[in-house]
């Protein structure tokens, strides 16, 4: 469906992706992801056409003319505030020349599925954060994609929301459409079939879920104790790297065994009790961690 062929955007002297060859195939849910400035806005506006890579290249749909139409809901979507959630799907399909009939048809069904259709009256300002995004997706979905692009459409969104707006995604996608969607949230690239990180501009891994986790080489040790703040353990020998997820600590180690001695020794030497310290399979946190050398959302 996408094809990236070593593309490279550079703006003055900032690269903003580099050297980038990726495909998305028919049916994927391919995630993109990666913090802050990463380079993923940058790379979906290449792939949909708006901007020109400075070098590379890409090809839609096999390079075929005509072979479908793609959806596109960027980051800052612009909706307009002081129209109704109708008139605004309205406005957005009479950009694509699609009569009103065939455009009422389609909102109606979409807006079932978004959960908006007792909404439509309301002026696009006083929906909540999450409606707005919603809102957004439904506008991208008037001119039936069969592939649908979208710029980190869960950021700022509350969880149940985010939820939600996946259940949307898997639901579009059960029915044929690909999608390529970009977060800074690796919960969600947990729930893309496949996945691409991206740091600094460049792909530093890419594969299922799956496939990533078992690249890496470090084991997790997961502690739970009580005090909040555990870095320290970085500065052990043993340990890898320490990073805070909520209200535990995940430690990456070489050998399991050695680690949990010498931690446990530090730990009870500083007086502080230790509730849980056991392995587990990497999450796609530590992936991109132990990847990049970096925190991460
Ligand atoms: N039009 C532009 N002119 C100059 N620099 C730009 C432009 N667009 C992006 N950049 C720079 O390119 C880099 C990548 O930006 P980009 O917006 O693609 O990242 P991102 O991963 O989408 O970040 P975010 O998660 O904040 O949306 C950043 O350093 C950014 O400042
Ligand atoms: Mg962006």
């Amino acid at each position: 469906m996408i094809e990236m062929e070593c593309l490279t955007k550079k703006f003055g002297n900032i690269t903003a992706v580099s050297e980038v060859s990726l495909k998305v195939a028919r049916g994927d849910i391919f995630g993109l992801v990666g913090p802050d400035g990463a380079g993923k806005t940058t790379l979906l506006r290449m792939a949909c056409g708006l901007i020109n890579p400075t070098s590379g290249h890409v090809t839609l749909f096999g390079g075929e003319k005509d072979a479908g139409n793609f959806g596109y809901m960027p980051q800052r979507f612009s909706l307009c505030g002081d129209l109704t959630v109708m008139e605004n799907i309205d406005f957005f399909g009479s950009l694509y020349n699609i009569n009103k009939k065939t455009i009422r048809e389609r909102a109606d069904q979409i807006l079932k599925l978004t959960k908006l259709a007792q909404f439509k009256k309301r002026f696009a300002d006083d929906l909540s954060g999450g409606m707005k995004q919603k809102l957004a997706l439904t506008c991208a979905l008037v001119i039936r994609p069969g592939l649908l692009i979208l710029d980190e459409p869960t950021f700022g969104v509350d969880p149940e929301f985010r939820k939600e707006f996946w259940k949307i995604l898997y639901m579009l996608n059960r029915d044929g459409m690909t999608i390529f969607v970009s977060t800074p949230y690796m919960d969600e690239a947990g729930l893309c079939k496949k996945v691409a990180l991206l740091d600094r501009g460049r792909i530093v891994a890419a594969g299922t879920p799956d496939q990533l986790k078992k690249q890496i080489k470090n084991k997790i040790l997961e502690i739970k104790a009580d005090a909040k703040d555990l870095d320290f353990l970085g500065d052990l020998p043993e340990v890898e790297d320490a990073s805070f997820y909520g209200d535990r600590y995940h430690v990456a180690v070489n050998e399991v065994e050695p680690a949990k001695i010498s931690i446990a020794r530090l730990l009870s030497e500083k007086g502080i009790t230790v509730s849980i310290m056991e392995e587990i399979t990497p999450s796609m946190e530590d992936v991109f961690v132990s990847l990049t050398e970096k925190e991460v959302v």
